[in-house]
């Protein structure tokens, strides 16, 4: 069996596992696919300045975000349908998130509904990511669910209003529900090892996998156009909805998909506790700018009043390493821990996750750091190609 060496070594494996349609929807982007190229130029252009003779021979990712201790500065990041990569894979993650001591941030359009997956994994740290639904009292009343859960961040996202132009997901007959086209039938035959080892167990067990949390009558083809009016993502949401959300939801919140230091300012204002800088992953704006261009600006008029995530293009530990001296606190993985339970189930997230985390390990070695806010203390020592 070949050997996973790095995050390319475990996309390879991830292709060769899943359906066409499904692979190509977790790895590619939108329109022409330029933010994708932009999100990796960004980040190889940084270089990290080392400092020399600092005496450490070990390295602390202890970190603490939103006054939580955790094990190192990353989180699973929101993914829609990551159940499909492997049987339970929702619940996979937030156990194998929760192996490693970091948060998951469950998607609203997970598979696995938040329940099943506390009851599988019932000492990860869990987020809650939500898309606003037009029906503000189905909102609300996920929202409840999430926190009896134990959820105890919101993470809202605001960078998707109305659904993507991803072309292939069309050529590829991939959407929800699911409606079955004669090639996508072909691209699910050809990988046998996805169609009885995922597929076949749910259709044995709990029915053709959809969005969990979403209605049962979501899934019924008679209601179906009403509900899905109810449940499709309210695009006209604004900054008053946020003291709503304030008001209805207990724990952190945090927003994401914020790009412009005007917005994080918004964000201070209406009482968020933090931001994600993200674009993504690349799949939502073509023409989206880099996080590595927004994140310093927004680190300096936030200045503290927020904690700064960030997110997208991350394929190595230098990566996560590059955001966190640019500002951020932490990094959410998107495709990476999808990679790594295609390759290897809970196991193989387990293993991408502490892959990334040996990366930065030697990678803060050769830097002379040990510590993470010592790396964002060198903010100028970050410079740019
Ligand atoms: C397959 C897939 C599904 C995603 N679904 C969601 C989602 O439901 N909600 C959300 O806020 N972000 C979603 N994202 C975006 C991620 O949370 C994250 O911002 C992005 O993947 C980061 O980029 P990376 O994949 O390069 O790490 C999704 C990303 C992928 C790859």
């Amino acid at each position: 069996m070949p050997m996973l060496l790095n995050t390319s070594d475990y996309r390879r494996r991830a292709r060769r596992f899943l359906p066409r349609g499904l692979f190509e929807y977790i790895d590619r982007g939108t329109e022409d696919e330029t933010a994708l190229t932009r999100l990796r130029a960004s980040l190889d252009a940084i270089t990290l300045l080392p400092a020399v003779l600092t005496g450490h021979d070990r390295r602390d990712f202890d970190t603490v975000l939103f006054g939580r201790r955790m094990a190192a500065p990353l989180v699973v990041a929101p993914t829609a349908l990551a159940g499909l990569v492997s049987h339970d894979g929702e619940t996979k993650l937030a156990r194998a998130a929760s192996r490693v001591g970091i948060p998951v941030c469950i998607s609203t359009q997970s598979v696995t509904t938040v329940e099943a997956i506390r009851r599988g994994a019932p000492d990860a740290l869990l987020w809650f990511q939500l898309y606003v639904w037009r029906d503000r009292a189905l909102t609300a009343r996920l929202l409840e669910r999430a926190s009896a859960c134990g959820c105890d961040n919101l993470v809202l996202t605001v960078d998707t209003p109305v659904s993507p132009k991803r072309e292939y997901n069309e050529r590829n007959g991939f959407g929800i529900p699911f409606k079955p086209h004669l090639s996508s039938m072909i691209d699910v035959a050809l990988h046998p090892g996805w169609l009885f080892g995922v597929l076949a167990r749910y259709l044995i067990g709990e029915g053709m996998p959809t969005y969990g949390h979403y209605p049962d009558a979501f899934r019924t083809a008679i209601t179906r156009a009403s509900i899905a009016e109810a449940v499709r993502l309210e695009p006209r949401l604004n900054w008053d909805d946020m003291h709503w959300l304030r008001e209805i939801w207990p724990g952190k919140l945090t927003i994401k998909g914020v790009l412009a230091v005007e917005d994080a300012e918004k964000a201070v204002e209406i009482g968020a506790d933090g931001v994600v800088v993200s674009a993504h992953g690349g799949r939502n704006l073509d023409c989206l700018p880099a996080p590595v261009d927004c994140i310093p600006a927004i680190a300096d008029a936030v200045n503290g009043r927020l904690t700064i995530l960030a997110d997208s293009g991350v394929r190595r530990g230098t990566d996560v390493l590059k955001y966190l001296a640019l500002g951020a606190e932490a990094v959410l993985l998107g495709r990476l821990p999808l990679w790594g339970l295609a390759a290897g189930g809970e196991a193989g997230a387990e293993a991408i996750l502490r892959m990334v985390l040996r990366e930065m390990d030697t990678a803060m070695a050769f830097l002379g750091t040990h510590r993470v806010p010592a790396l964002r203390d060198g903010r100028a020592r970050q410079q740019r190609n």
